[in-house]
């Protein structure tokens, strides 16, 4: 039995139970004081192992094993505790540790400035607000879609996933965030998800028209919609959206005056080879989400941006949140973007992706299992699937845990998607260990029954 569900791999499952068995002293001990104090919930407690340390691509757990990171949350472009974001935020927690509502600083207003200038039209063309997560900054798009518009409707995608908050729940498809919470956001159509392969449109052409032609469709029956969120690429199987796909959605919103907002929380900041995964598709939103990255990694920073024309109701209330013009946050993201920049790290991630993704191909032809390599940037699919073409969760748990025992982290998307998110600072001889243990674990688990 397999214990993943969509967003990630379980923690509930047998294979789990036996890992945790297999915990040192320490780590146990950890593990069993997390259990007691904190609430059980899916995909986080029971947690998977105690850790104590991160640097770079690696974890260090408490009984001192060393795992490279792989998945990270998809904070660590710069890999864990980067001494230059270290170093901002802690200059800016000695000088100016809280901002109170009501008042600006240099950090905040430096970052917003260079969010925007980053955007076609820079400043004048764009307007930010800066939240402490990426859920939050997915209800401020929602609001902000309804005051511009007067619509309260949204176009969602299904299994897509925007945040744990009930507003950014209601506009994530993915059910395990969604069902037993009684009654969601009103209005939200969900759609099928863009996909290259078969599609439920039985779309046979390189642009899937039939898809899009599904969501000129409802927005025409659907005059209440006021947007459409959407992750460019859908990050938790590295699921690439068809040629063209994006271009035709662009147009489409245009057309019915719906705001396209893209949700790049997980996706931006190099992590794909350009600073935004929009420009891959030729693109631009009204409405763009950042986060986890944004804080390199180590402070909660994530942003709002989107055209300077909807900047339409000073009377009301978008963010007010406490924390929204964090210095720290601010002085993280600063700080990141320079990293980003000055290790040009946008050419970093294309060079090793494509050199990773060339290593995967290489394992595909020799694992009969991996049904497709599918690569971004640096952020790779392994898909897992049976001899009959059905999907193989119970081996890409089993690959997980073989991974995990010999040093490697990941997360498993769509319950049979390895999806493998190194920091892009990450050193050849690291990725080499890595290959050479998706190798041994993949061998290992297609020998060991049910699949
Ligand atoms: C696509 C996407 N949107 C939004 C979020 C929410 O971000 P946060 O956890 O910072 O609230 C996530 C988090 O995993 C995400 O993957």
């Amino acid at each position: 039995m397999s214990g993943s569900p969509g967003e990630g791999d379980g923690n509930l499952g047998p294979l789990r139970a036996a890992w945790r068995a297999r915990r040192g002293p320490t780590g146990e001990a950890l593990l069993d004081a997390d259990e007691r104090v904190f609430f059980r919930q899916v995909l986080s407690t029971p947690c998977l192992e105690a850790v104590v340390r991160a640097e770079g691509p690696w974890l260090v757990t408490a009984d001192g094993a060393r795992i490279l990171d792989f998945h990270g949350n998809s904070v660590h472009q710069l890999g864990h505790g980067h001494p230059a974001v270290v170093d901002a935020v802690v200059e800016a927690l000695r000088t100016l540790p809280f901002c109170p509502r009501r008042y600006t600083n240099p950090w905040a207003v430096r970052l917003a400035e260079r969010l925007v200038a980053a955007l076609p039209g820079g400043i004048g063309a764009w307007k930010c607000l800066l939240l402490p997560s990426g859920s939050l900054a997915v209800g401020a798009a929602l609001k902000l879609a309804r005051y511009a518009t007067g619509r309260s409707g949204v176009v969602a995608f299904e299994g897509s996933f925007h945040g744990a908050g009930l507003d950014a729940a209601s506009v994530s498809g993915e059910p395990l965030f969604r069902e037993g919470l009684g009654p969601l956001l009103p209005g939200v159509r969900f759609l099928p998800p863009p996909t290259r392969g078969t599609c439920r449109f039985g779309c046979r052409d390189a642009a899937h028209t039939g898809c899009t032609d599904a969501l000129a469709e409802l927005l025409a029956r659907s005059p209440d919609v006021g947007a459409l969120i959407a992750e460019p690429v859908r990050w938790t199987t590295v699921e690439l959206p068809p040629e063209g796909y994006w271009q035709r959605v662009r147009a489409i919103c245009d057309r019915f005056g719906v705001l396209l907002i893209l949700d790049e929380i997980p996706s931006a900041l190099a992590r794909t080879g350009r600073l935004f995964p929009h420009e891959h598709f030729g693109i631009v939103p009204d409405v763009l989400l950042l986060g986890k990255g944004l804080g390199g990694g180590v402070w909660p920073q994530a942003a709002m941006l989107a055209r300077a024309e909807l900047d339409l109701v000073p009377d009301k209330a978008i963010g007010h949140y406490t924390h929204e013009k964090s210095p720290a946050g601010a002085a993280a993201a600063l700080a990141t973007l320079e990293v980003i920049e000055r290790e040009d790290l946008c050419a970093r991630a294309g060079r090793l992706g494509a050199d990773l993704g060339a290593r995967l191909e290489a394992l595909r032809a020799r694992h009969p299992l991996i049904a497709t390599v599918r690569v971004i940037g640096l952020m790779l699919g392994i898909e897992l699937r049976r001899p009959d073409g059905a999907p193989a969760p119970a081996v890409a748990d089993r690959v997980l845990y073989g991974c995990l025992s010999r040093g490697l982290s990941f997360k498993i998307g769509g319950g049979h998607v390895l999806t493998l998110c190194p920091p892009i600072t990450i050193g050849e001889a690291e990725l080499d260990s890595a290959v050479a243990i998706l190798d041994a674990a993949l061998a290992e688990a297609a020998g060991g029954g049910e699949q």
